[in-house]
């Protein structure tokens, strides 16, 4: 059974979660398990319910045409943008500008979040809106989220109404009725594609070509990732398998906490993206896992001990990123030491790599359960397709486990609760 791919804008290897000897049983049984649950799936896209699916295929050109040219507009004509939204509305954009703007970028036009309702943060947006001409951004799919509109609404005496843009749902909320109001600038998030699942709608690209990214290369990177998995029969298509791992070593493996840990910092944002995707779509009727985001190396000397001699109870997936041009260590000017000569002549990218296949290899030995995507290239197209495969993958688990992956009644609760006793 083949369980390694190179894929568009990526390669995956999930052999070694099959190669674990305390692995759950795989076998064939499970291949009418796969092709019914991607039935289930097919039916949800097909009815219209769950759109992500057909989004990169059928998202309008014009509108993704209309945002470049506001982004474009708001570039010139203002000093760098206040992005405010939180959840599925902040973690995707927020992590694809963070994987692909070089620190030249940020500068030359910052993009600030607003991602939390706290004093701390809202002092450090108003600090950083005191002097420069800003745009603003407001991300909430709802239109309704207290956090997003209480700090919009804390700052907006402060704000340049003409840099206002909205993106939200097509008709419901509050956002909605004041982009109406006011005639504010505004994007929409198709009513079928939920929070976690719009990075690839207006949430994530207009943030993108704000940001000066070739956003639209997010949405080619998705469409050719769906033609490849497409390819598949549903028993070998590479996202239901790493789907069908994580369920089974979950639910056989006792495997309860999943870790995705990339060894990059402009890539650690992607995976508490993943932490959001997996956990609201999953944790359900008492089930679903842990999914939790490490960084390498930073986390070895943290975590790593654990992951390898505490309890057993762990899968870590690993992303390589393989950068061609990394600064390399070269020969110091001063304080060479001989003893730190095998440094020398080596990239960071070689550092990294090696580091996080050491670690792999550690954990195997331990028995430890892993898997490794690989990034050959770090690309609005890799993002796009990556984002697209768990996307997949996380509704197909939805199918695996019989949880309905599209809604987030705790998260909903919650809000309305905190709602209420505010109102109160
Ligand atoms: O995935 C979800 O639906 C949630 O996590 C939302 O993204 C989060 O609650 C923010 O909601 P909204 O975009 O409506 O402000």
């Amino acid at each position: 059974m083949k369980l390694s791919w190179d894929l568009p804008g990526l390669s995956l290897n999930l052999e070694p979660l099959w190669k674990n000897p305390s692995g759950p049983s795989w076998q064939a049984a499970y291949g009418g398990l796969m092709a019914t649950s991607e039935q289930a799936l097919l039916e949800k896209f097909r009815s219209g319910k769950v759109g992500f699916y057909d989004w990169p295929k059928d998202s309008p050109l014009e509108e993704i045409e209309r945002m470049a040219i506001v982004a474009k507009k708001l570039r010139k004509e203002f000093q760098g943008a206040l992005c405010i939204g939180i959840g599925g509305s902040f973690l995707g954009p927020a992590a694809t500008l963070d994987a692909l703007r070089a620190p030249e970028e940020q500068e030359a036009f910052p993009i600030h979040w607003l991602s939390n309702a706290d004093s701390s943060s809202i002092r450090k947006a108003k600090h950083f809106s005191k002097g420069r001409k800003i745009a603003t951004v407001v991300l909430s799919k709802s239109g309704g989220t207290t956090e997003t509109l209480s700090g919009f609404f804390h700052l907006s005496s402060q704000l340049k109404e003409k840099g206002f843009v909205v993106v939200t749902d097509p008709k419901s909320g509050e956002l909605r009725r004041l982009a109406k109001k006011y005639a504010w600038e505004n994007f929409e998030v198709p009513a079928n594609i939920g929070g976690r699942f719009s990075v690839l709608t207006a949430v994530g690209l207009f943030p993108s070509f704000l940001g000066g990214l070739p956003a639209e290369e997010l949405l080619e990177g998705a469409r050719e990732m769906r033609s490849s998995l497409e390819r598949f029969a549903p028993a070998e298509n590479p996202a239901y398998l790493y789907a069908l791992a994580s369920f089974l070593w979950d639910t056989e493996g006792d495997c309860k906490i999943q870790y995705l840990m990339p060894y990059a910092t402009n890539l650690k944002p992607i995976a508490d993206w993943y932490v959001q995707l997996w956990a609201e779509s999953l944790g359900k009727e008492k089930r679903g896992f842990t999914p939790v985001a490490a960084l390498g190396t930073s986390d070895q000397h943290s975590v790593l001990q654990l992951l390898k001699e505490g309890p057993r109870d762990k899968v870590v997936g690993f992303i390589e990123l393989d950068e061609k041009e990394a600064p390399t260590i070269g020969e110091p000017s001063f304080a060479a030491d001989p003893s730190f000569k095998f440094l020398y002549s080596h990239t960071f990218t070689e550092i990294a790599v090696k580091a996080s296949r050491a670690t792999e290899q550690s954990l195997r030995n331990s028995e430890v359960p892993t898997y490794r995507f690989r990034f050959p290239a770090l690309t609005a197209k890799t993002l796009g397709a990556f984002f697209f495969f768990q996307e997949v993958a996380c509704a197909f688990a939805g199918e695996l486990y019989g949880i309905h992956a599209f809604d987030q009644p705790g998260v909903e609760e919650s809000k309305k609760l905190l709602e209420a006793s505010l109102k109160a």
